[in-house]
């Protein structure tokens, strides 16, 4: 009889868990046990009003688990892109531009590769306002919409990598900030071709292992006697490769 009981019980109980919706999961007996309430990244519990009904819901929209880093923290993009992750060093005033200009160098090597890139995301990026020999006349500027960008090879001649970087970074005057579109090591990259650029637009001729070779040239002589720090110059880029201290 006791074992009647039970069954008759439980076909009951079994039967109204079912229902003609193939979609719906019928009774839920212990739905926590189906649908765990683990906290999940990147979920925003307030949209799911099941879990939690609509009271506490409401409460909780728009408040995602996981948080923002704290300020300062680093993101890992793999082994090779970890030096290009750390944070800048040098804050958007004047006096940090200028200090930039001194103490901030490439770590990457002045060598085919990294010109080739750089000329990649230049002509992709800046000649709407640089111009493709980086005149300062891209269609940007020869329509009239943003005056008096300066000649990299003239104005900007000697200006240093550190200062490029920075510009690249926060931005300066009309141009704005590209740390959003480029990563580090494009933003360095570009900056390897703009030397190309300063030094009027000819790309130097290379070794086999893709180093530049010594531009003895004629049209280069006078350039030689250049601003003796100008970091454009070639003479120990070797050791800047290990330098990834900024
Ligand atoms: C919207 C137009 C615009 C774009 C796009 C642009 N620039 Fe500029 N750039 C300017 C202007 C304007 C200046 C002059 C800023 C100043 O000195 O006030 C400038 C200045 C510079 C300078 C000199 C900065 C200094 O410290 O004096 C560098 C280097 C430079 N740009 C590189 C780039 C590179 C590389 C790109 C592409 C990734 C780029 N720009 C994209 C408008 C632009």
């Amino acid at each position: 009889m006791k074992i009647l009981n039970t069954l008759l019980i439980g076909t009951v109980v079994g039967l109204a868990a079912c229902t003609t919706d193939p979609n719906s999961p019928g009774l839920e007996y212990m739905p926590d046990m189906y649908r765990s309430p683990a906290i999940e990244a990147y979920v925003d519990y307030g949209q799911e009003p099941y879990e939690v009904g609509e009271e506490v819901a409401r409460a909780q929209r728009n408040t995602p688990s996981s948080r923002k880093p704290v300020p300062g923290t680093i993101p890992f993009r793999g082994e090779d892109q970890l030096a290009f992750a750390l944070p800048y060093a040098f804050a958007q005033t004047v006096d940090d531009y200028e200090r930039a200009g001194l103490e901030l160098t490439s770590p990457l090597l002045t060598n085919q590769a990294n010109i080739e890139a750089g000329q990649k995301v230049y002509v992709a990026m800046c000649t709407q306002c640089h111009g493709t020999e980086g005149k300062g006349d891209g269609a940007l500027s020869r329509n009239g919409h943003i005056a008096g960008i300066p000649s990299y090879a003239d104005k900007l001649k000697e200006l240093p990598e550190g200062k490029m970087y920075h510009t690249l970074t926060w931005g300066k005057g009309l141009m704005g900030s590209h740390a959003s579109q480029l990563s580090q090591r494009q933003r360095w990259e570009v900056i390897e071709y703009i030397k190309v650029l300063q030094q009027g637009g000819e790309m130097p001729e290379f070794d086999e292992d893709g180093m530049p070779l010594p531009a003895d040239a004629s049209p280069e002589a006078k350039d030689e006697p250049k601003a003796p720090a100008a970091p454009a110059s070639q003479v120990g880029m070797e050791g800047m490769a290990d330098n990834t201290d900024f």
